[in-house]
């Protein structure tokens, strides 16, 4: 299954969302699993960070977008439990959040 968007409509540091995917520009295209791994934020409401991380709209946890994993855990509350920041990046280790491939024809990017 694959999603199309205009390109035009994905300038660099905006994410959307296309079916199952945040599908951001950092710089370059890419396409994850758009439910994050806390509680569930749609990360295609999330944003790019100066990193190029993809940051989630709820709590702040940030992925590195090439290999779906959590880069920071969840902030506010949840950055104050021992442990929680630790745990999540180890969840994201065994289950990251999938990737997707974005290609580029002419103006539109094919997400699948
Ligand atoms: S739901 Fe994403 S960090 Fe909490």
């Amino acid at each position: 299954m694959s999603a199309s968007i205009p390109a035009e409509g994905l300038p660099e540091g905006k994410v959307v969302g296309a079916d199952g995917y945040a599908v951001g520009n950092n710089g370059d295209y890419f396409a994850v699993g758009r439910k994050c791994r806390h509680l569930g934020a749609d990360l295609a409401h999330g944003s790019i960070d100066e990193d190029g991380c993809l940051v989630c709209p709820w709590h702040q946890a940030k992925y590195d977008v090439k290999s779906g994993r959590m880069t920071q855990g969840p902030q506010g509350f949840f950055a104050k439990i021992p442990g929680l920041d630790t745990s999540f990046k180890l969840l994201t280790k065994v289950l990251p959040l999938k990737r997707g491939k974005v290609t580029r024809s002419g103006d539109d990017l094919t997400v699948a």
